[in-house]
């Protein structure tokens, strides 16, 4: 895949026109995409491009135009495969380990379609999620968690899907961690 600033810059924008009408959504997803920018250089250039791609267009499922099974990893990872962008639909569709929600919904035969790719590409597109907040400001895991489990209600589906895949993304987030001290990237912390 070959593209550029220009490519980018596409992509936010019409993740902003997706999702400006929803709240904090578009704040969180700004968020998302500065914190992967601040971590793109421990990746070579197309993994760093894949990455911050994927940062602005993790949560465009959420858009109500595209709506379709309710569960936004997948209604998100459909319309970027209508895009023709395969590597970019799947990270989408299993970003921050979707894969236990997807099961509590009956929905994991559709994920399926998706490959999962398990990569540090991967793994930074949920650390970049998980380590910021619904307003786009950077927060550790264990906030993150706290505040969704205070949005939605500790029995809510969202909640219950969050409990069962925290250890995979404590590793995700630890992964990426240990990756960016090997290549000497530090990461701002507010
Ligand atoms: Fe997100």
């Amino acid at each position: 895949m070959v593209h550029n600033d220009a490519f980018i810059h596409q992509l936010a924008e019409s993740s902003e026109y997706f999702l400006a009408s929803l709240g904090n959504r578009w704040l969180h997803v700004q968020g998302v995409a500065e914190r992967a920018r601040q971590i793109s250089k421990a990746f070579n250039t197309d993994d760093a491009i894949h990455l911050l791609a994927a940062a602005y267009l993790h949560d465009i499922g959420y858009a109500p135009t595209l709506k379709d099974t309710g569960f936004h990893p997948i209604d998100g990872a459909y319309y970027v495969r209508s895009l023709g962008y395969h590597r970019l639909a799947s990270l989408v569709a299993h970003h921050s380990e979707s894969r236990f929600e997807a099961r509590l919904r009956g929905l994991e035969h559709l994920l399926d379609e998706f490959p999962r790719e398990r990569s540090a590409v991967a793994d930074a597109l949920t650390y970049c999620d998980q380590t910021t907040g619904p307003t786009g400001l950077h927060v550790s895991l264990e906030e993150r968690v706290a505040e969704i489990f205070h949005r939605y209600g500790e029995s809510d589906r969202v909640s219950q899907a969050l409990r069962q895949a925290l250890p995979y993304l404590s590793l995700a987030v630890a992964r990426t961690q240990w990756r960016l001290r090997m290549r000497g990237v530090t990461v701002a912390t507010s």
